[in-house]
């Protein structure tokens, strides 16, 4: 039998299959859950694949699985080179990644190297050695200020709010307060050292042991935060987690040059394997830098949210599109497009906002949906779903990998009514409920559409860990798999369609009509309408593949797109 290394060597003939990739992204808690206990799992997970397949895409990207007590959605871990218990098991892991390769679908896994959680084996080492030890010097323990160190190091401010300093109590019988950790994120999330060679080689560790079992390539979790100055004077705390308003490489958190060392030696690693294994870099970079992450001698790949933040509007896509084409073809990187992950609103909701742009979106009431929470009463849930088809079209006909979030292919909307007793995100805690944070793109999927009282409208047996409101049953898989009309449906002909896309990256914009209009032609007489007005549009004359809504007579409707081939 072969192993997994080598079914992944050998079912992956094209070392160039990322470039071009439709890569769905699982959050493996809320995907399906196989044994009833509330959470998504790897045997849910495999049971799917027949799913994962029909839906066309290329690879999954897998949110973390690693054992971990869940204070920021896994995204603290436990033990980089295992899976959470209550997901499965490292056999699990194995028949998904063969399941899934038997398919013809890669697996990208997740890796958290800016931070461990604080039950990692090397946290609670250094917890219970002395000042100044070899254990501690692989996170970032400091002396506080003040006359009993009662002070943290430097007024700093975490991600998710509250201070970036957490004090430990030393070991010992005095039970004494002692030193300052950092945290970029929740405390339980405490920050390593990666001036520590120590550090570099684990993660080395850690790259080979998912790649023998058959990882095909990894998502880099907070690429651009690894390297640190915290001596670093900041004038204003405001500036702080604004990687854009220091001179390029400078800022003392974000995006400093000398990360770029960490991944070229993990490239070296990447090159062990044939093929070669890919990453891609989570780095919200201002979008000169991002070239550096996503260089052949780097990660090879980076995460482009340019589009994500902007607003539903012809010029500032186009804008968007255009650089990032261009940068691409400079630096030989594959752009990467992405409108929806587990840590923004919806795209099918922040279009159905007054303001559709940032993470969040904005209400009527100038509220931002991920900070401030949002009345879903304001969201003109059927606008949302009609531009972000129109979008996610658009998306699809780019040269690059098309990054999609599960549920995104149901249409599914943010879940805006969750109760305060039920969230999960540490950003709601932190700061103490004003900011609601990110569970309302959690909620498990709606895989039937007619559950039993309590039951999770078939994510698992027995409830969900997040509560799935009525209006899921609407969007369920098993109601749209019957309607050749559903976004389902839709984006199963539009990721089988773009498979003819691949096999080149040009593009040829066309000069539109309407300034609300986009228009560009890849290779086979493929041409690309993307209407962003509301009036009908003219088509081009052709054979019309797909459109994000009914066209009429030969004329687009507003807030649509259509692919139409265009006989030479
Ligand atoms: C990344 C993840 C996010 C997580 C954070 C800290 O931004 O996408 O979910 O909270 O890193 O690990």
């Amino acid at each position: 039998m072969p192993t997994p290394a080598e079914t992944a060597a050998t079912t992956t003939h094209d070392a160039d299959w990322w470039r071009q990739a439709a890569v769905y992204q699982i959050y493996p808690r809320s995907f399906s859950d196989s044994n009833g206990d509330g959470l998504g799992d790897l045997k849910g997970i495999t049971s799917r694949v027949p799913y994962l397949k029909e839906l066309g895409i290329d690879a999954v990207w897998l949110s973390p699985f690693y054992p971990s007590a869940l204070a920021d959605g896994g995204y603290d871990v436990d033990d980089y080179r295992n899976v959470d218990p209550r997901l499965g098991t490292l056999e699990d892991f194995d028949e998904m990644v063969a399941a899934l390769h038997e398919a013809g679908i890669k697996v990208i896994v997740d890796i958290v190297p800016n931070h461990t959680s604080d039950r990692h084996v090397w946290f609670q080492e250094a917890l219970a050695s002395p000042k100044g030890s070899a254990a501690r010097g692989r996170y970032i323990f400091r002396d506080g200020l003040g006359e009993n160190g009662e002070l943290p190091p430097n007024a700093w401010t975490s991600i998710f709010g509250g201070g970036a300093w957490e004090r430990i109590t030393e070991p010992g019988p005095e039970q004494a307060p002692g030193q300052w950790y950092f945290h970029l994120f929740a405390k339980e999330q405490p920050d390593l050292d990666w001036d520590n060679p120590e550090v570099h080689e684990d993660f080395l560790t850690t790259l080979r042991f998912w790649s023998d079992r058959g990882a095909d390539g990894f998502r880099v979790d907070v690429a651009h935060g690894l390297k640190k100055d915290l001596n670093a004077e900041v004038a204003s705390l405001d500036l702080l987690h604004r990687a854009d308003l220091f001179r390029e490489g400078e800022h003392p958190l974000w995006d400093r040059d000398e990360v770029h060392s960490i991944y070229a030696e993990w490239r070296k690693v990447f090159n062990e394997y044939n093929p070669p294994r890919t990453a891609v870099a989570e780095a919200w970079v201002h979008a000169d830098r991002r070239a550096m992450y996503a260089s052949p001698e780097g990660l090879g790949q980076a995460f482009n949210f340019d589009l994500l933040e902007a607003d539903f509007d012809a010029e500032q896509f186009r804008r968007i599109i255009a650089k990032n084409l261009a940068e691409a073809a400079a630096t030989g990187a594959s752009s990467t497009w992405v409108f929806s992950n587990h840590d923004v609103v919806r795209h099918a909701t922040r279009y159905g906002l007054p303001k559709g742009s940032g993470r969040g979106g904005k209400g009527a009431d100038g509220k931002d949906w991920l900070l401030e929470g949002g009345d879903p009463a304001q969201v003109d849930a059927e606008r949302g779903l009609r531009r972000a088809r129109a979008a996610t079209l658009l998306m699809l006909a780019l040269p690059g990998s098309a990054y999609l979030y599960q549920g995104e292919e149901l249409g599914l909307q943010e879940v805006g009514e969750i109760p305060d007793a039920d969230r999960q995100d540490p950003t709601f805690f932190r700061n103490k409920g004003v900011e609601v944070g990110r569970d309302g793109c959690r909620v498990p999927l709606p895989w039937e559409a007619a559950p039993a009282e309590g039951s999770s409208f078939g994510f698992g047996a027995n409830g969900a860990h997040l509560p799935q409101p009525a209006w899921f049953a609407g969007y369920a898989a098993s109601v749209q798999e019957a309607d050749a009309g559903s976004t389902l449906a839709f984006y199963r002909r539009a990721l089988a369609l773009r498979h003819e896309l691949q096999g080149s990256e040009s593009l040829g914009w066309q000069d539109a009509s309407d300034d609300d209009v986009l228009h560009f032609v890849r290779p086979g007489g493929w041409h690309v309408v993307a209407n962003f007005g509301t009036a009908p549009l003219e088509l081009p004359a052709g054979e019309i593949l797909l459109a994000s809504a009914d066209v009429e007579g030969g004329k687009l409707p507003g807030e649509a797109t259509a692919w139409v081939r265009v006989a030479r």
